[in-house]
Parts: structure tokens; sequence; C-alpha cells
């Protein structure tokens, strides 16, 4: 389930005992497997090795740099929704050339930098933006790679914040008006159509839902080319389930990849895939140490230095991690509500928890690795957390933790 393992009592990720890196480096602290995340990508691009396709990393999930420069290391693409996130891959050393751009938002600026960086293909999500990315292609005096992204209207099953294929939402072009759009595109005269995508949501368990859009999307795509206008990849979008708690079986990434590879066998089609959760999720923990245990409420609870500031997902999608000792010591157990410093009620971690604990004890939270620290914040003025990447025996701080001064640094009074 997730990259770490008890030994003698203690918690190891790799050859490295994890009590030992929040020692060295403090907490709260990120600490991702190296091993973890290459196994997982390669999964990915061994499950398709069949089929001719691009393992697109969504960048999103997790956006420092030393796990970018692993994975572009491997050969990997990566799925960008910024100018930010496209900066960060050529700054980790991925190829313009197998980066693809999402996102219902993409500001001129933003097109013109993945423009001049000659990425392989724009995943428009609306006719605007169509005819943005002609203008700007027009003006930049190139054709941009298009691929639509569709909106299959399945529902993912997934927690409603993170479910995106569904009609009312503001994901992707209505399925209804695919054609149209395509037409449009196919008119419009510095754009190249290359594609189609769609991406129904995230944490999805049932492989179901994600076969009905594949489904959907080839028929599309058969649609399309009865027009004229050819599509030469189908870009399956991520959204593949992890186990986040034992009783979870997580979606089977090779199984996901045979389907893929046997609707597509025959039609001529490259697929793009766009994980993110599914590479780095497991792939982390959250260090933290218990500062207070509080016992004179109805709850008991156990403060900790970490907080939805480092760690939001518990607080924003009411998501579970489990939450274990860095080390097993002989304490009386309990049953706590892990909380933060923060002052929100919702700065919870973690409910019902029977944990063996003490006010100085370190705690890891696990399955951390995706969209932990990169969706931190400095809320309530908390510098963001240290990063660590684990290889083999060594572990090494791939992001300093931020320091107050640089919280203000860029402020100013009125004078
Ligand atoms: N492609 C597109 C267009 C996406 O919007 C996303 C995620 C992905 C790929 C990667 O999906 P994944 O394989 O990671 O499921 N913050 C939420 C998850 C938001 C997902 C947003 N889009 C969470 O913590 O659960």
């Amino acid at each position: 389930m997730s990259a770490v393992h008890r030994r003698d009592g203690e918690l190891w990720m790799e050859g490295v005992r994890l009590a030992d890196v929040a020692s060295r480096f403090g907490t709260p602290c990120y600490v991702y497997s190296r091993a973890a995340i290459e196994g997982a990508w390669r999964a990915f691009d061994e499950g398709l090795a069949g089929t001719d396709h691009l393992v697109c990393y969504a960048v999103k999930a997790n956006a420092n740099l030393a796990v970018l420069a692993l994975l572009a290391r491997l050969g990997s693409g990566f799925d960008i929704v910024s100018g930010g996130e496209l900066a960060r891959v050529l700054a980790a050393g991925g190829r313009a050339d197998r980066v693809i751009f999402s996102g219902v938002g993409k500001s001129e600026a933003e097109i013109r930098a993945a423009l001049a960086a000659g990425i392989r293909c724009f995943n428009v999500e609306s006719e605007p933006e169509l005819e943005r990315l002609d203008r700007l292609a027009g003006e930049a005096g190139v054709r941009a790679p298009v691929s639509l992204r569709v909106n299959p209207d399945v529902d993912a099953g997934t927690h409603p914040y993170i479910s995106t294929g569904l009609k009312g939402n503001k994901f992707g072009i209505a399925h209804d008006r695919a054609l149209a759009a395509y037409d449009l595109a196919a008119r419009l005269p510095n754009l190249r159509v290359t594609g189609i995508d769609c991406h129904i949501g995230s944490q999805i368990l049932d492989m179901a839902p994600l076969e009905e859009a594949l489904d959907r999307v080839l028929e599309l795509a058969a649609a399309v080319a009865a027009r004229g206008i050819p599509v030469t990849h189908v870009d399956v979008g991520g959204g593949l389930g992890i186990r986040y708690r034992e009783e979870e079986t997580a979606l089977d990434i090779g199984r996901w990849c045979a389907a893929v590879g046997r609707r597509l066998a025959g039609t001529g089609y490259a697929v793009v895939v766009e994980p993110g959760r599914s590479i780095v999720g497991n792939a982390g923990v959250l260090l933290t140490r218990v500062e207070y245990l509080k016992l004179d409420k109805d709850r008991r609870f156990a403060i900790v230095d970490a907080s939805m500031s480092e760690l939001i997902r518990p607080a924003l999608y009411e998501a579970w991690h489990e939450i274990a000792p860095l080390a097993a010591l002989d304490r009386p157990d309990a049953v706590y509500d892990v909380v933060g410093p923060v002052c929100e009620s919702s700065d919870v971690l973690g409910t019902d928890r029977r944990l063996a604990i003490e006010a100085g004890d370190g705690l890891a939270i696990l399955s951390a690795g995706a969209y932990g620290m990169a969706m931190a914040s400095n809320y309530n003025s908390r510098p963001r957390p240290a990063e660590v990447m684990v290889d083999g025996a060594r572990a090494a701080e791939v992001r300093a933790r931020e320091t107050i001064a640089s919280l203000f640094a860029g402020e100013s009074t009125l004078g």
C-alpha cells in the first residue's frame, strides 16, 4: 500500500529509518521514495508496451524538481496545467515535445510560452480557447497541435470535488458539441488536430467508468475521422485510484493498461495516459511530531506539528490517510483525533485513530506523496515543509524548509 515498511518496530522507507529523517531534517517534512516513484511509472510504461504510447505524468500531483527529474530520465512525458508547471518540467530536464497542456483557463502568456517551447499537444477545453490558440499560433508563425478534451458524461463514482467527467462541471467540451468543435478546429488555419482526450476524475477505484469513458471517446474519434479530420492519438487521462486504507483495493495499473491496449489494438491510434496520484501517492509520507496530548475534552486530541496547511486533503475532501508511529514504543494506547495547530475546526488529519503515543513522538502520515506538498499553503503564516527523497540508504533534501522571513519578503508597508 505504501512505500514504507516496519522493521523491529520502526518505520523505514527503502534503507532509511524515518525517525532519522525526522531528526535530521525536522518536522513536518515530506519524504518520497525514488524506487516507489520509478516503479509506478514503469508499471504504466511496461503495461502499455504493446501499444504506441506516452506516459505523461500529471505534474500537479507533485511538482518537486527531483520527482520530475527522475521521471524525465526514464523518458516520461508530462501533463501540465500552467506556465509554472511548464517551467518546472523544462528546469528538471523534461522534453518539451513530450509535454501536453491541459486545463480550462490557459492564459495568453501561458499559451505563448508553450508554443515557444514546442510542446507536443494542447488539450483544448472550449471553442473560445480554440480561437485564442489559433490567433496566438498565427502570431508565432506556427501551427499548434490540438486535442479536444471531451466530456464523456460518465460518473466516475468518486468524491464530487474530484469528479470531472459529468455534464454539469466546467471541464471539457460537452459530448454533443464535440463534433462541431472539431469542425471549428479543422477550419482554423493555425491549428493542427492531432488527438482526442478525456479525464473523468481522480481516485477512481472501479475500472468500469474509465472503460465506459474510453469507449465513448473511441466512438467519437471514429465520428471525427469520418468527417475527414484525422485523429492520431487518444489521451485517456489519469484518475487511477490508489490504496489509502487496508480495506481498499487500488485500481490495478497493469489491468488498466491491458484494457486500454485491447481497446486500441488495430485502431492505429497512439495512446497517452496522464497519471498523477498513482505514480507518487503511495511513494510519499508526511512526517510530523506530537506537540501535546489534550485530554480535557469529550474527545482526546493529539495535536501535532503538521496541519491542513501542509496536507489539506482530509479537511477538503474528508480524505483518509493512515497515521503510523515512527517507532512502536511502550505507551498506553487510546483513540485520538489527530489535529494540527491551525485555527480551524477542519484542521484535522485523522479522526478516531487508535495510537500508542506521547508528546514528542514522531508519526508518519502515509500515502501523502500526491496532492500533499503540491496543495500546501502558508495559512497561519506557516513555512512550507522540507521535502526529502530517499534513494536506497541515502536521504537527500530536495527542497529546503521555507524560512519565516521568506514568507513576507515580497511584502511592503504603505510607508
Ligand atoms: N489529467 C487531468 C486533466 C487532471 O485534471 C488530473 C487531475 C490528472 C490528469 C491526474 O489525475 P490523477 O491520476 O492524479 O487522479 N487534489 C485532489 C485531486 C485532484 C485531481 C485533479 N486533476 C486530491 O487530493 O484528491
